[in-house]
């Protein structure tokens, strides 16, 4: 039988990823101690709490039928914690959509809202699922420079005219990944306004709102006047709660969007393992203790790899958040090339810049997964990689 892909396939390339790590368990059969700072997985477990009740729950007979849009008790400690945390009063009802993890949510979204050919404003460098939704969709990307000059923030007025006239779905990301860039309500005001002008949504993917080291939360999209008219705001359990191998993340925000999001939805999944849900809801209600830990943790690990970086001559963006530092190498080797080496002569695993798109060349990404006396020795193998 000949087996052939879809013409669509063709969009769909594996990622760098694989490639990665096959390169760096050869290194290790070699012999090399590998220090992997390549995905974004935490290194914490979940609490002792979430863990003995997922045990619990799982114990239970009762706990193994569908739940197909989910439920209520999740809904409503999503609500809880946007409410404490964020400010935002949200319906449990009809402003909340659970999704299979943020990446589930972010590859279908499009498809809810984008005709084929409608454009959809997305960044470069960007996180790798917002251009596999837009295929998915049949859309077509824009990309949005991330520059230093921008301070790493999309510049709206830069958009063309006829550009945003056709855009139909606008795609954020404050703190970033690969870029950890951090919103201000008036980026955000300004991404309202350009939202009613040009009649476009917003999805603000706020999987990393816990991850902040100076001051107060990085403000909700949602917390923005007027942003519950034009948008959506993604967050997930993965990061900030160690819950990426359970898969629960929800949208939020308005309520005919989500409808949209929801009945779509209805024809994909049945939804997620009951509990699954109920331990996010513990781990959402009790959140400031495990996100407090969280950001100690990080922002020492933020501190050393920053400064750690700086003292060997490479250029770090500067950033007060998000659990990745993105940082130009002192070396005329592409991006590619540069990991492959780094990984060969000092066993640190790092994710070429242009994995997110053409404007990462000449950056590494850096994941803060590893304890703060690993980053201190990455940072010095490092220093050994000859320019
Ligand atoms: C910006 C961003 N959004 C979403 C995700 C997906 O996370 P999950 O599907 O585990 O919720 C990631 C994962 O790395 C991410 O970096």
């Amino acid at each position: 039988m000949k087996i052939q892909p879809s013409k669509k396939m063709a969009l769909f390339v594996p990622a760098i990823f694989g490639d990665l790590k096959k390169h760096a368990q050869l290194q290790q059969q070699h012999g090399m101690e590998l220090i992997d700072l390549s995905l974004g997985s935490p290194d914490i477990a979940p609490s002792e709490t979430l863990r003995q009740k997922m045990a619990e729950l799982t114990a239970l007979s009762s706990s193994y039928g569908y739940t197909l849009t989910g439920i209520q008790m999740f809904n409503e400690a999503v609500c809880r914690y946007y409410e404490r945390v964020n400010h935002v009063k949200l319906n449990p009802a009809t402003e909340v959509v659970q999704t299979i993890g943020s990446q589930e949510g972010l590859v279908h979204l499009p498809v809810a809202f984008c005709d084929p050919g409608d454009i959809v404003l997305t960044t470069n460098p960007a996180y790798v699922a917002y251009d596999a939704g837009i295929h998915l969709a049949g859309a077509e990307p824009y990309y949005m420079p991330l520059t230093k000059e921008n301070n790493y923030l999309p510049d709206l007025q830069a958009v063309p005219e006829e550009i945003a006239q056709q855009a139909k779905l606008l795609i954020l990301n404050l703190p970033g990944n690969p870029v950890p860039a951090m919103p201000s309500i008036q980026y955000f005001e300004e991404v309202v306004a350009f939202a009613k002008k040009y009649n476009i949504i917003v999805l603000h993917d706020a999987a990393y709102s816990e991850f902040y080291f100076k001051g107060d939360a990085p403000i909700s999209f949602l917390a923005t006047p007027g942003a519950m008219e034009v948008g959506l705001e993604i967050n997930s359990l993965s990061k900030s709660f160690s819950l990426a191998g359970t898969r629960i993340a929800y949208i939020v925000g308005n309520a005919k969007m989500i409808a949209i999001m929801k009945q779509l939805k209805s024809n994909l999944d049945f939804g997620i393992f009951e509990p699954i849900q109920q331990v996010a809801a513990l781990a959402l209600d009790n959140a400031e203790e495990v996100t407090a830990i969280l950001r100690q943790t990080f922002s020492e690990r933020h501190k050393t790899l920053m400064e750690g970086l700086t003292s060997i001559g490479w250029e770090v963006a500067p950033s007060d958040g998000g659990m990745f530092v993105w940082a130009k190498y002192p070396s005329s080797l592409n991006s590619v090339e540069f990991a492959f080496k780094a990984i060969e002569k000092t066993g640190v695993v790092m994710v070429p810049g242009t994995a997110f798109g053409t404007a990462g060349e000449g950056y590494m990404r850096l994941a803060l997964v590893q304890p703060v006396e690993q980053l201190q020795k990455a940072v010095a193998r490092l220093k050994s990689l000859a320019h």
